[in-house]
């Protein structure tokens, strides 16, 4: 199966495009409702990290947003509840404030985008889904599928700050079949950066426009713990010039010592605390839940640096035989259990290696899924960018105190995960799914 279905032309195309985003929605709607039944009531409204939004807050955001697009936008019918678009509006509340709002309770917040779902299907069922382009193909039904899976992801890493007894549980992640280290070189060329034919692509994805890329070596894989174990005990954390100057007094002031989660026994083993569980560093697995600081530092300690944007792009879509810019590594088609990790499926990254039919024509693995990347670059525009159908997305993040992650995370759904998509936060950031994989210059080829 492929996602890249063409624009909906006859009667079975546009009832297949709506089967395509009922189970979207549906998926989506079962991971909310199962990272939210599986707490109660105290643990859904508490606040477990001032970074993070009560978990009953996300919940009633998400159908909130539902409403504003799909019910009254696309559907053109009566509010739900107007009179919370204000509680739910993420630019007017920071999230530490959150917790004191006089909120949904959790019976009225699952009641509530239970009701909104309803008149959702309604919609989709009424909707021509062409002739108007926040509908055509579809458009807004896939931003509100992706904007719930956002917030999944969101509530999965509130999951992994909140302390006490593990409440989620899924099987471990997949070791690696084949060993996978070292480097790949991608020779100088242009490719096509973003897109402008990929239906449900958003607005930051867009246009496609093409990028001259000197050559470069990337990274196989992501850096994995036993690779950042060996920077901290190499004195990484001690020394202020592997630093950048913002870097090493955010770590003073932070206190940071190792990743986030991280902790050494006695007997000077490290050991990590996921989703409540206290367990053994897996050497081969990606490292996660670092900053940009931490992945800079590391990187000026390996004499490498971050990838660019363009450059993590390139490696992830470039096709080299045909030219031709694909949609994920491996191709065009949909990611499975084979080719990624993403959805939820484990809990965890799995170790590099683990997904050699996920690997891109030149040989890099594991670009999608396991965990976000962050890049050396800023969250800018590319060329001709338009807001669409919303500045709060994406425009108003642009020139701001940002660094791109590319790829997405094993809590990234399929849905909002693509080569070209393109998340942000803040370079001290450490509660997400993110690790980093390094790139280096190389001289131009000697005639
Ligand atoms: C793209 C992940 C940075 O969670 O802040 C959710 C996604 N935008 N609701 C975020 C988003 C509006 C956004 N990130
Ligand atoms: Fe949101």
């Amino acid at each position: 199966m492929t996602t890249q279905f063409s624009a909906a032309t006859d009667n079975s195309d546009v009832e297949r495009l709506r089967d395509r985003i009922a189970s979207a929605l549906a998926r989506a709607r079962a991971r909310t409702l199962g990272l939210t039944d599986v707490m109660d009531e105290a643990e859904l409204v508490a606040q477990h990290s001032r970074l993070m939004s009560p978990l009953v807050w996300d919940l009633a955001h998400i159908g909130n947003q539902e409403e504003l697009w799909l019910v009254r936008d696309v559907g053109g019918r009566e509010p739900v509840r107007a009179d919370i678009d204000e509680l739910y509006d993420a630019f007017k509340h920071a999230r530490a404030n959150r917790p004191e709002l006089p909120l949904l309770d959790p019976a009225q917040a699952r009641e509530y985008v239970g009701t909104v779902r309803d008149k959702v299907f309604e919609v989709l069922e009424r909707s021509a889904l062409r002739g108007d382009p926040l509908v055509d193909d579809g458009f807004a039904f896939g931003m509100i599928a992706q904007h719930e899976q956002q917030h999944d992801e969101t509530m999965l890493a509130t999951h992994q700050l909140r302390t006490g007894p593990a409440v989620l549980s899924a099987p471990a992640a997949p070791s690696a079949v084949t060993p996978v280290d070292g480097e790949v070189i991608i020779p100088a060329g242009a490719f096509t950066m973003g897109t402008s034919t990929d239906p449900w692509a958003l607005d930051n994805e867009r246009p496609a426009h093409p990028v001259h890329v000197p050559a470069f070596a990337i990274d196989a894989a992501p850096i994995t713990n036993e690779q950042y174990a060996a920077f901290i005990e190499d004195g990484g954390y001690t020394r202020p010039e592997l630093w950048s100057e913002r870097g090493w007094s955010h770590r003073q002031e932070a206190g940071l010592v190792a990743p986030q989660f991280w902790e050494r026994d006695p007997a000077g083993q490290w050991w990590h605390r996921v989703f409540g569980v206290m367990a053994p560093l897996r050497p081969r697995q990606p490292v996660v839940h670092v900053c940009w600081f931490e992945a800079q530092a590391y990187a000026r300690w390996a004499g490498k640096r971050l990838p660019t944007e363009a450059e993590w792009e390139k490696a992830a879509r470039f096709d080299p035989t045909t030219g031709r810019t694909r949609r994920y590594p491996w191709g065009d088609t949909e990611p499975d259990a084979d080719t990624a990790n993403l959805g939820q499926r484990h809990l965890e990254p799995a170790d590099v290696g683990a997904y050699p039919k996920g690997a891109s024509p030149a040989g890099v693995h594991q670009l999608i899924g396991d965990v976000w990347e962050w890049t050396a670059s800023g969250f800018e525009p590319y060329p001709g960018f338009r807001a669409f159908p919303y500045a709060e997305y994406s425009d108003v993040f642009f020139g701001g105190d940002y660094r791109v992650l590319r790829g997405g995370s094993f809590g990234t759904d399929p849905v909002a995960c693509r080569g070209t998509f393109r998340n942000w936060d803040h370079p001290i950031r450490r509660q997400i799914f993110a690790g980093f994989r390094l790139a280096r210059d190389l001289r131009p080829a000697r005639r």
